[in-house]
């Protein structure tokens, strides 16, 4: 199965095998149950070099815990995650520190990602200092060229500015220079753009689009919009409470969505009719279904199409419905 959802044709950057994750009621606040959240189920995908792969899924569906598993800042129960055929596991030492140079991050909110108390200049070259790359020259270069791959051009009328002197798009572009100054290959972008109207955030994709291309770095971007992901992605994964539910080419998994899950994502997104925006909502059930087994197919609870009793028996495994397209449900 593995094998089936790896990048066809391309070098792999990252892989990940089955890969689970479960919090203990001890975890967090985040869990008033006291049971066991399964944040990851088994979850395997792979991105191959220099593309940008959608993971989609609402809130709570084990997006960020996905890239912070893959960052290395927490590990997973069960399974593997390989950067670029290196198990990230068992990194330590030198190759540990070049594994966190070439994997960075964009978070959601800039606000909290950047220090207030640093100009843009001291912002985007602190990663240079810190990993000891560079003489004072070259790392001026660097920042220059990153600053200017976000297009915050000329670069020297941003460098003496604050993070409260920038608008909220500045604010996450210099974000974005931040994780290019040290070239990555990989970059984890986790909703980067949920703070910014649609204008800015288009402006936002466009620039990740274009260091992309330029600089042949991967991408691993997590929203909860598929409408962003299909501005974006070659590829896109659905996800739903950790269940890795639909994964294909951005097109078709837009196009002909499998999983009744993506049609509710796809339904949910508004369209206009009679100049009045109307949201469907065909594929969910407007009162959720009782499940007294635990096991069952994760979307059993919500899915219009869902075969009673059947579904309730045993979580379908994602398989391929034709061409790499694959989904985790056999009635589709
Ligand atoms: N440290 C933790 N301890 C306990 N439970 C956690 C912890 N971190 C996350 N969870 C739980 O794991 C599940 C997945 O969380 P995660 O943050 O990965 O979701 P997400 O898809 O990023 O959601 P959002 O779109 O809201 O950011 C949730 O049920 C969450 O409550
Ligand atoms: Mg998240």
């Amino acid at each position: 199965m593995t094998l089936k959802v790896m990048m066809k044709g391309n070098e792999q950057i990252l892989r990940l095998e089955q890969v689970e994750k479960i919090y203990g009621p001890r975890g967090a606040f985040f869990n008033k149950t006291g049971k066991d959240v399964i944040a990851l189920s088994r979850i395997s995908f792979s991105i191959g070099k220099g593309e940008i792969f959608g993971l989609i899924g609402e809130s709570g569906s084990g997006k960020t815990t996905t890239g912070r598993l893959i960052l290395k800042l927490e590990e997973p129960d069960a399974g593997k995650i390989f950067f670029k055929d290196k198990e990230v596991a068992t990194l330590s030492g030198n190759p540990l520190k070049t594994f966190r140079l070439r994997v960075q991050m964009i978070f959601q909110d800039p606000y909290q990602s950047l220090n207030p108390q640093f100009t843009v200049y001291e912002t985007v070259s602190e990663p240079l200092i810190i990993h000891r790359l560079k003489n004072k020259t070259g790392r001026d270069e660097q920042v220059y060229d990153a600053m200017q791959a976000v297009q915050l051009s000329p670069p020297e009328d941003f460098f003496s500015r604050y993070p409260h002197q920038l608008s909220g798009g500045q604010r996450q572009r210099v974000a974005v220079a931040r994780a290019l100054v040290l070239h990555p290959e990989l970059i984890i972008a986790d909703e980067p753009t949920s703070m910014l109207d649609a204008p800015i955030s288009i402006q936002i994709f466009d620039i990740l689009l274009k260091i992309q291309k330029t600089f042949n770095v991967a991408f691993l971007f997590i929203s909860h919009s598929l409408a962003a992901a299909r501005y974006l992605c070659q590829r896109i994964g659905v996800i739903y409470k950790g269940h890795l539910v639909e994964l294909g080419l951005g097109k078709e998994v837009i196009q002909s969505p499998r999983h009744p899950y993506t049609r509710a994502l796809l339904d949910a997104l508004p369209v206009f009719a009679h100049g009045k925006m109307v949201k469907r909502y065909e594929t969910l059930l407007k009162k959720e279904r009782e499940n007294t087994r635990a096991e069952g197919c994760i979307f059993y609870k919500r899915c219009s199409m869902a075969r009673v009793p059947d579904c309730s028996y045993e979580q379908p495994p994602l398989a391929d419905s034709g061409s790499g397209h694959l989904v985790a449900c056999p009635y589709t």
